[in-house]
């Protein structure tokens, strides 16, 4: 059966252990898995823009053998000329894998619905799940473990980044605590979804109306930016609205001593963060960045083998 990974929750826990596991493989041996050998194309679609995921992907696809096509969409027939399925029925038939970065998240079940290949989701309006791989990975690196671990998300916990840490640390079995001021609070069916998963599997959610409940001995600190790409026009709005959020030196000492600090990037230091913590020795930032590569490619490798 071919498999997507559109959420984080796309994948029992089992698997992303397995992914996870792999993902540390490919890191220490890079080419030693090949699934796209031939080379087989894979398609990666951006409708927003990106450093990170355009990089790590393309180089991705190119150690496991592949060719990455890489397609913006106001250069092809997709945003409104072509329908989805139409497209997904056309790449379907001539890559091993569809990558994209799109605005609704329906658009995505549309692709995987009508592809016939496996569809990733490299963000979306509602979930950022290779993000959150990745953001495993270098928190298993740097703690040895993820179960019954606290990670405290500060910010904007209604955006991609807070739903994929709510689902996919809670089937991590971490303890998951978000805070996000009013207007900026997780939704409820995703609170609900991670509090049923979180039961499963040994980990906790908590929402906080305020920074310090949820960073209080938190193992791993993690934020975003507080403007999500298609929000440009609420800046000035949600500048106000998120002051006192800042994670800087002093809410960090709330932290436990020896917490990491992890932000997805980019990061606009001064807003959701300020220079000091993202540059100080808390802050992963730079292996969480890397490590994009290794998870996905994981990611990729054990797609194939599902399809
Ligand atoms: N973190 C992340 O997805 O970065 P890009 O927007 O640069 O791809
Ligand atoms: N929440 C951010 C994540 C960027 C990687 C956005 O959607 O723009």
């Amino acid at each position: 059966m071919v498999r997507h990974f559109l959420k984080d929750d796309d994948i029992t826990a089992a698997e992303q252990a397995e992914i996870l596991r792999r993902a540390l493989e490919l890191k220490q041996a890079p080419y030693s898995a090949r699934p796209f050998e031939g080379p087989k194309t894979v398609a990666l679609i951006f409708d927003k823009t990106s450093t990170r995921t355009r990089v790590s992907f393309a180089v991705g696809v190119a150690d496991l053998g592949g060719s990455p096509l890489i397609i913006d969409s106001q250069s092809s027939q997709m945003g409104g000329k072509e329908s989805v399925a139409d497209t997904a029925r056309v790449l379907g038939r001539q890559v091993a894998q569809i990558i994209w970065r799109t605005y609704a998240h329906a658009g995505l079940e549309e692709m995987a619905q009508h592809a016939g290949v496996p569809v990733i989701n490299s963000l979306s309006d509602d979930y950022h799940p290779c993000q959150i791989l990745a953001d495993l990975l270098t928190i298993f690196e740097h703690k040895g473990k993820l179960a019954g671990l606290k990670i405290a998300y500060i910010g904007d916990a209604a955006n991609n980044m807070a739903n994929s840490y709510l689902i996919g640390c809670a089937l991590a079995g971490m303890n998951v605590a978000v805070a996000g001021p009013a207007g900026y609070q997780p939704d409820h069916g995703i609170v609900a979804r991670a509090e049923l998963i979180a039961d499963k599997h040994g980990g906790s959610v908590e929402v906080f109306g305020e920074p310090i409940g949820a960073i209080t001995d938190a193992d791993i600190v993690v934020t975003d930016t507080w403007i999500s790409m298609g929000q440009e026009a609420e800046k000035a709005k949600r500048l106000e609205d998120f002051a006192g959020y800042t994670i800087d030196a002093e809410l960090m000492k709330r932290a436990k001593s020896d917490a990491i600090f992890m932000h997805c990037l980019p990061a606009y230091r001064g807003y959701e963060v300020s220079a000091e913590v993202i540059d100080g020795p808390h802050s992963v930032i730079w292996d969480e960045a890397e490590n994009r590569l290794h998870a996905q490619k994981a990611l990729m490798a054990w797609l194939a083998e599902q399809a």
